[in-house]
């Protein structure tokens, strides 16, 4: 897949990935092809980020008899911020080993304040330390849900995290490696700016909103 990097920041520039976008950006698209467009994405993207995962060499029978393969690790988690990214985290799921673990995070914005406020959390006591965490959030705006999303798993020891979104503000990308610089992003746009109310511009509206009909 194409992409281009800089600073920890790997934008998938994919066609294919820009033209699912593109009829997410769209405000004639309707619910149920913005639920599947946004799956779809999803998995291009997870693909992407999770080119970073370490897979280990191990022996696999063919029908033909021995060759080579490889068994991903064991610890992989998946930690969606709910409600918007659920739909990330069902495209994840679908691409994952199976042992993979998927913890919530239930974070909501306060649209006056635009603080993220946490409404649910479910994390364990204990991660183990070389844990791979995959935070998911298809939007990026001021970066308050992603960085305390982030700040959850930091707090538990982890090192090695990652943030998948579908579109991000200049602001949001500021305010993550700002806060937490180790932490990697994969994004398919960088859009221009926020406006007052916080909302990515152009973005595509309320993701939550959009993929659940509300
Ligand atoms: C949206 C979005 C992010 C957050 C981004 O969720 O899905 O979680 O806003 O904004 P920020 O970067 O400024 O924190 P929202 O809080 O609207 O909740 P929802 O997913 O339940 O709609
Ligand atoms: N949350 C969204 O769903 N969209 C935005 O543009 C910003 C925050």
């Amino acid at each position: 897949m194409n992409t281009s990097t800089k600073t920890n920041v790997t934008v998938v520039d994919h066609p294919l990935a820009q033209q699912l976008l593109t009829r997410l950006r769209d405000y004639t698209t309707p619910t149920h092809e913005f639920r599947q467009k946004a799956l779809l994405l999803s998995q291009f993207l997870a693909y992407e980020a999770m080119r970073d995962l370490t897979a280990r060499e191990a022996g696999v029978e063919t029908p033909l008899g021995p060759g080579k393969g490889v068994v991903l690790p064991d610890y992989v988690v998946i930690a969606p911020i709910l409600r918007a990214g659920l739909v990330l985290a069902q495209a994840a799921q679908e691409i994952m080993p199976p042992t993979a673990r998927v913890y919530h995070v239930g974070l909501k914005r306060d649209e006056e304040t635009l603080q993220a406020i946490s409404y649910y959390s479910k994390l364990p006591d204990k991660l183990p330390s070389d844990s791979k965490v995959y935070v998911l959030d298809p939007m990026l705006a001021t970066g308050g849900s992603a960085v305390a999303a982030i700040q959850l798993f930091i707090n538990l020891n982890v090192k090695d995290i990652h943030l998948v979104s579908f579109l991000a503000a200049p602001e949001g990308i500021k305010h993550v490696q700002t806060s937490c610089p180790r932490v990697k992003i994969t994004i398919a746009s960088i859009d221009e700016c926020l406006n007052e109310h916080g909302y990515i511009v152009p973005g595509l509206g309320d993701a939550g909103d959009r993929i659940f009909g509300t």
